[in-house]
């Protein structure tokens, strides 16, 4: 039987056309027969893989009856692994690419057992317009790319709702087949935080064990159109596709059940284990008092307080959405370490952006027990931020500790 998993996610840029390109060479050298076929009109696995030098035809000459899948299957290295593009070269292509999968018609291409492949990994374009619907519909289940970024896991309760509202809308088999994250860098102690605070969040089978990690050897896999696993530099990385292939290969008997979340399942954690992942208890309402005081005394227009991963833990009257100014705060505030380091000044605390001619945010790091916090606010520029920001942080460590 052939299983078709779809390789996608929310973001842009996450690595879905790399990993679905090694995990491809990855399962064929367990002896399975594969096929990617490229669902983004941009071209990421016909780029990746150099098929538009090598065959310009895909899915869009199929879909208008001009060729047939077969004759559009570029082999890759062997006749075990091949890649079909989409095919789109012009305005109107995307366009009809993008109709012809929103009415449903890549399903019935891909219908069935196909031509003796194990294994069809379809390489979705970012977000979930028509055409990653389209590819969740055919598929038996589909693999979600992280990074572990500030913001990751504010938007992953959207992200498994929409997996529910795709189960309800387009393919009620659909199954997760695992939450992969890519480009991590281990040594980052957010990033580590933010893998505890997501796996605390959610089932442990929903993740893959193996994670990749931030390799440079893809940039020059995507200069040369190779895979990792046929540059020297890329060896070490090529052993955890390895690895995941076998997850992957595995996992075909462990699906997720079929009915994993109901409607109401609560994805915040439950309270013991927020409890343990942080020694603080926030009183929310006196962070809010303080956040409120400040921004009538001082004149700004809002704040927020969050930790380091960017959680908001309280805010006030945010002018922006509270978890996008709390997901500012994390990476501003990692950048500020950053630059700190780099000029060999490790207490640069404060840092302050104009965001357009009037209105500037203000961002103030602090610790208290070995956590680090960010308090962020936004003023207009002409307002003397830090000094209020200052009394405001001291209320802030007072009613944390
Ligand atoms: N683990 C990684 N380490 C370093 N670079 C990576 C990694 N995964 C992907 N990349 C690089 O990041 C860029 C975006 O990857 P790509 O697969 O095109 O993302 P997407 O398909 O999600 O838009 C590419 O230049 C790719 O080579
Ligand atoms: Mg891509």
């Amino acid at each position: 039987m052939t299983r078709k998993i779809t390789i996608a996610s929310q973001k842009g840029g996450v690595g879905k056309t790399a990993i679905t390109i090694n995990l491809a060479y990855s399962l064929r050298r367990l002896g399975k027969k594969v096929l990617i076929v490229d669902g983004d009109s941009q071209g990421g696995v016909a780029t990746a893989c150099r098929l538009k030098i090598l065959n310009s035809k895909g899915l869009v000459q199929v879909l208008r009856g001009e060729e047939n899948l077969e004759g559009v299957a570029v082999p890759l290295d062997g006749d075990d692994l091949a890649a079909i593009g989409t095919g789109a070269s012009t305005p109107e292509d995307i366009v009809y690419f993008e109709e012809q999968a929103a009415v449903g018609r890549l399903g019935a291409l891909f219908s069935g057992d196909f031509d003796n492949y194990d294994f069809i990994l379809y390489d979705a374009p970012v977000g979930i317009g028509v055409v990653t619907r389209g590819l969740f519909a055919i598929s038996d289940s589909f693999i979600q790319v992280l990074n572990c970024r500030a913001g990751t896991v504010i938007t992953l309760s959207r992200l498994l709702n929409l997996y529910i509202w795709i189960r309800k809308n387009f393919n009620p088999d659909l199954k997760i087949e695992g939450i992969l994250f890519n480009m991590l860098n281990s040594s980052s102690v957010i990033e580590s935080k933010i893998v505890k605070q997501l796996k605390s969040r959610l089932p442990a089978r929903l993740f893959f064990d193996t994670a990749i990690p931030f390799d440079d050897a893809f940039e020059v896999a995507a200069i040369k159109a190779l895979p990792l696993e046929k540059l020297q530099a890329g060896h070490r990385t090529a052993r955890d596709f390895m690895a995941l292939a076998v997850e992957v290969e595995t996992r075909k008997h462990q699906f997720i059940g079929d009915v994993m979340f109901g409607d109401d399942y609560d994805f915040a954690p439950p309270e013991e284990a927020r409890g343990e992942e942080s020694a603080l208890a926030p009183n929310r309402d006196e962070l809010k008092e303080a956040l409120s005081e400040m921004c009538e005394n001082g004149g700004f227009y809002g704040a927020v307080v969050a930790d380091e991963m960017g959680f908001p833990l309280a805010d006030y009257s945010s002018p922006i959405g509270v978890d996008a100014l709390a997901t500012c705060s994390s990476l501003l505030g990692e950048a500020l370490v950053k630059a700190g380091t780099i000029i060999e000044m490790s207490e640069v605390n404060n840092l302050v952006m104009d965001i357009n001619q009037e209105d500037k945010l203000v961002l103030h790091r602090f610790s208290l027990l070995d956590e680090n916090y960010m308090l962020v606010a936004i003023c207009p520029r002409e307002v003397e931020a830090l000094g209020e920001i200052g009394l405001a942080t001291a209320r802030i460590i007072k009613s944390l500790s």
